[in-house]
């Protein structure tokens, strides 16, 4: 008894990590479709990000001829560039951090490595998950961040929804529906965001492309490294067996 009574605590112990998730703040993160080796992706979302991001966010650690890493020509760069900008300069916020706090209540943060403090899938689903409320001082609330100071500026794309909170059994779920259309359908908006977040993925550790060739470059040599000294360790030992 005392033996199935310690295996019942053992279990327990177990379980608990995953009980402690799922009582957890109750939003459930959409998994974000990220491919740091789809290019095409990652130009998307980068055009998508220097035209409605910038307004009011910066990224400065990025400079804007460092999207040749991912496929961009001079061309392409140059029709991203703001006025005054140089294809060197870094991605500065077209507004100033204090009149933005002014504005907001809170000043936007910088976005250069905010996929490694928010993760990617917070991400994909805090873009989605913008929602009217008239209670809010700009008319719009988030699931995924409650009461977050950035206003729903992609509620012409993405159309306008409210949230549901259904109640079974004395649990709440929350949920948000589509009450008005945007200009985009509900799949191509998802597709949108989807590469707007490979996008801040990649400018999180832009260093990741090399280092997946530098990877096999290095097993490469590592390779080549073992067969010369196998054949060292051969010729030294041939005179003395
Ligand atoms: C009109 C100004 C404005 C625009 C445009 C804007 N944001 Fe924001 N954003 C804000 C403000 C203000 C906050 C701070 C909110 C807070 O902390 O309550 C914020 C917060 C965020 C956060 C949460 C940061 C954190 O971890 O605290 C993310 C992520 C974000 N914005 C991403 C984006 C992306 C991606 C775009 C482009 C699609 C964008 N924002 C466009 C104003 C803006």
């Amino acid at each position: 008894m005392n033996a199935i009574k310690k295996l019942g605590v053992l279990v327990l112990l177990m379980l608990m990590p995953a009980m402690a998730i799922a009582s957890g703040a109750g939003v459930h993160l959409d998994k974000a479709p990220v491919d740091l080796k789809d290019k095409v992706s990652l130009q998307r979302g980068a055009k998508f990000f220097t035209s409605n991001c910038l307004a009011c966010h910066g990224a400065a650690y990025m400079r804007y001829n460092r999207l040749k890493d991912i496929g961009m020509t001079d061309e392409d760069i140059k029709l991203l560039l703001p006025e005054g900008s140089k294809p060197g300069s870094t991605m500065q916020a077209a507004m100033d951090s204090n009149s933005a706090k002014l504005a907001f209540g809170t000043a936007p943060p910088d976005l250069s490595v905010i996929a490694r403090s928010r993760g990617q899938d917070w991400l994909y689903t805090f873009l989605r998950s913008f929602y009217a409320d008239s209670k809010s001082p700009n008319g719009s609330n988030n699931a995924v961040f409650p009461n977050v100071g950035m206003p729903n500026i992609l509620a012409g794309l993405q159309g306008g929804q409210e949230l549901r909170v259904e109640s079974h059994d004395g649990r709440e779920t929350k949920k948000l529906e589509l009450v008005a259309p945007g200009t985009m359908a509900a799949a191509e908006f998802d597709a949108t965001i989807g590469d707007l977040t490979n996008y801040l993925v990649y400018m999180g550790e832009p260093a990741k492309l090399v280092r997946y060739r530098l990877g096999y470059i290095v097993l490469g040599f590592l390779a080549i490294l073992f067969v010369l000294v196998y054949a060292l360790k051969k010729e030294y030992w041939k005179d003395i067996h």
